[in-house]
């Protein structure tokens, strides 16, 4: 099948319409200009107004994974996260959107006064499990979904992250979005460096198939890991982006454009870094905007770090993909 169809299949692709689209790309001059005396022409691609349930990548993953033909007959979903999950935050509200019964399998202990998105999966009304660890979640949500299988419920699993070959669908049709946007600036620099916070990979993946399927081989993906070594984010974005790709029946290769980075995971996944917070307070300060200490602090600062190093050429473009995640701030 060619690119063209594969295309035309992910446009007509059934889907849960959840999120505010296209969303915003601006032009981020105040930062470009506190990062270098010659400021790189520097965009930042607002996902974090994707706006259902206060928005974030997630979104655009779910409206796949929450397709009406997959709900038909379900009376409940079921995923896993960290106790300030933004994946569980927005699959907890789809479910009261859609009207469904929901269950969290969360790592760490039961909070004594929850707040960000601890706070939020409760006010979604959703029924949470804990866990210790964060490697027992996808056995216990396994576990889970058997004993409401036994009681008769009809359960949706959706994988953490969303980031699955239908999910990653959400962001192959952002990269088409973002394309579109980049081409209405004006001519094509040689260039475009994308910088996107990964960590169970389903967002670089559909920027990947995305960018493939159109064939822009001037749009380089930078996936700067929150958590998983460069090489897993490597593989779990390939992986991801060709089950993506069967899903279309497109059987064409994926571009060779992602650089992975894991040089900004400091002590470990949520843990801040110094320079993750000097990026956060440098966006707000310059741009008014909201970070997260977790996933777009970490890949801002490489960023900020790629741009003081003069690693872009003249003429290079630069976007920021804020994937969200601000409640997590406030936690
Ligand atoms: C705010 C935010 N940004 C980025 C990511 C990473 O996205 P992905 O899991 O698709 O790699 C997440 C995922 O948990 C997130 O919540």
């Amino acid at each position: 099948m060619s690119a063209s169809v594969a295309l035309d299949r992910l446009h007509t692709w059934q889907r849960s319409v959840l999120a505010n689209l296209p969303t915003p790309l601006y032009s981020a001059k105040r930062l470009a200009a506190e990062l270098r005396e010659s400021p790189i022409d520097l965009f930042v691609k607002m996902d974090a107004e994707t706006g259902f349930a206060l928005g974030g990548n997630k979104v655009r993953k779910l409206e796949f994974e929450l397709a009406p033909e997959r709900l038909e007959g379900v009376s409940r979903l079921l995923t896993a996260g960290g106790p300030q999950s933004n994946h569980c935050r927005v699959t907890a509200a789809a479910a009261a959107r859609l009207g469904l019964k929901c269950t969290l399998v969360l790592s760490g202990p039961e909070p004594l006064d929850p707040t960000g998105n601890a706070l939020l999966h409760r006010l979604f009304a959703a029924e949470i499990v804990t866990v210790p660890d964060r490697s027992e979640r996808t056995d216990r949500m396994e576990s889970v979904a058997v004993e409401y299988a036994a009681r008769g419920e009809q359960v949706l699993v959706v994988p953490i992250g969303a980031s699955t070959g239908l999910g990653c669908l959400g962001y192959a049709r952002a990269a088409v979005e973002l394309t579109k946007q980049l081409d209405h600036l004006g001519p094509s620099p040689r260039r475009t460096w994308l910088f996107v916070p990964s960590s169970s990979c389903g967002t670089s993946a559909g920027l990947l198939l995305g960018i493939s399927l159109l064939g822009r081989e001037d749009v380089q993906l930078v996936g700067v890991s929150a958590d998983v070594s460069a090489a897993e984010v490597t593989a779990r974005t390939l992986e991801i982006a060709r089950d993506g790709a069967e899903l279309l029946g497109w059987q064409g290769q994926m571009l060779d454009n992602l650089t992975a980075l894991d040089d900004q995971v400091g002590e470990g996944y949520g843990v801040p870094t110094p320079a993750g917070l000097e990026a956060l307070e440098l966006f707000a300060r310059t741009e008014g905007l909201v970070l997260d200490p977790t996933y777009t602090a970490k890949a801002a600062a490489a960023l900020v770090a790629w741009t003081r190093a003069g690693k872009f050429s003249a003429g290079d473009r630069v976007v920021f993909l804020h994937t969200g995640g601000h409640p997590g701030l406030l936690a």
